[in-house]
């Protein structure tokens, strides 16, 4: 068996920043509101024309982690895209992306796991390589969740927490046993699979049905994303919590072993709350909900991104990356960096 590590990372967000304050003019919200309850400052939103598409964007995120580990897109052996927002219903994103970055025909695989999406899929990828199937193994994390936002009061519950962006993380082959990816923790739990959910027009609804319904029904909001937020909060933190505490056991390491914790960035609250169990002090949880928002699959990544920048992880340091999200799903990943 072998082992995975990283060796690149990248990410992107698009131009155009949305600040609390501007969301005041589209429904009845306030700065302080979004602040207090989330932690949200601001957050990057496509804009019309920007050529930006949920590939596009991922693809941008790969060329930079591409540039960082020093290989070519025809060195990648697979592609694992995350994302629940892809361009079409089907083919994925992650076929899109292996067009744009003019790679030969490799293996595009896409994860629908919504905000755990990153960690299902970085799990994926680490299975691939250490069985020896493949070397180098492309993971992208790639959301636009602005476009599919009810932007008005209706919608407020939700539509202040999403942003939009992009992150990539390039996996290769390590002889090393005790480095890289040590261990993984994944779960779900359908039956609250309606507590968090974009339901129509889907196989259960068919697009023309649901079009007729809607237009006899104009207040469905069933295309829209539904959250039942205080719910979804209080199994958050459970989750977390037990997600870090698996992949720690799994490999053989206590919270005191921890250097750095990337939880998935959906609320500044759920990360101090995690931060505060664990008993981690303040540089060793890293947060950018504060610029972002929640972009769902693309959070891990982006975030993973900006530490490494910021010289916050060093070689040895162990770093867990951990999510909860629409399924349920949750999970979490261990790397000895
Ligand atoms: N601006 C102003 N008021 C708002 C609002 C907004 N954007 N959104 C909701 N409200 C109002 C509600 O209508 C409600 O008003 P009422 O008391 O008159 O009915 C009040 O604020 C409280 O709403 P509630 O939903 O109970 O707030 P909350 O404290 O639970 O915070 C969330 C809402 C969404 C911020 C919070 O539940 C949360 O973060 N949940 C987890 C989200 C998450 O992690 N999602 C992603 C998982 S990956």
């Amino acid at each position: 068996m072998y082992n995975s590590k990283v060796i690149g990372l990248g990410k992107y967000v698009p131009e155009r920043v949305v600040t609390n304050e501007e969301l005041t003019r589209y429904m009845d919200t306030s700065d302080e509101w979004i602040r207090e309850r989330t932690g949200i400052e601001q957050r990057h939103w496509v804009a019309e024309g920007d050529g930006n598409t949920t590939a596009v964007m991922g693809a941008k995120a790969a060329r930079q982690a591409l540039e960082r580990a020093g290989l070519k897109p025809s060195d990648i052996d697979f592609i694992v895209f995350a994302t629940l927002s892809p361009e079409f219903f089907f083919p994925g994103s992650g076929v899109l992306l292996q067009e744009l970055l003019e790679m030969p025909t490799v293996g595009a695989l896409d994860v629908r796991n919504q905000c755990s999406g990153f960690v299902y899929a970085t799990a994926v990828a680490d299975q691939f390589i250490k069985t020896g199937m493949y070397k180098n193994v492309l993971v992208v994390g790639s959301e636009i969740q602005s476009t599919g936002l009810d932007v008005s009061t209706r919608g407020r519950g939700v539509s202040v927490i999403f942003g939009d962006g992009a992150g990539a993380m390039i996996l290769t082959r390590t002889e090393e046993k005790k480095k890289g990816l040590l261990a993984h923790s994944l779960h779900s739990e359908g039956k609250y699979a309606d507590q968090l959910t974009v339901k129509y027009p889907a196989s259960s609804f068919p697009s023309q049905k649901y079009f007729e319904h809607l237009q006899q029904n104009p207040d469905e909001t069933g295309h829209f994303p539904y959250m039942n937020g205080n719910f979804v909060f209080k199994n958050a933190v459970v989750r977390f919590q037990e997600a870090i505490a698996e992949v720690l056991q799994k490999a053989g390491m206590s919270k005191e072993d921890l250097d750095l914790l990337i939880p998935h960035q959906a609320n500044l609250r759920i990360s101090q709350f995690i931060q505060k169990m664990f008993g981690l002090k303040d540089h060793q949880v890293y947060n950018n909900i504060q610029k972002y928002g929640n972009t769902t699959a693309a959070s891990i990544p982006i975030a993973l991104t900006e530490a490494w920048e910021a010289g916050k992880i060093k070689e040895n340091d162990i770093v867990v990356l951990a999510a909860f999200g629409s399924g349920f799903t949750w999970g979490a990943n261990l790397i000895k960096w």
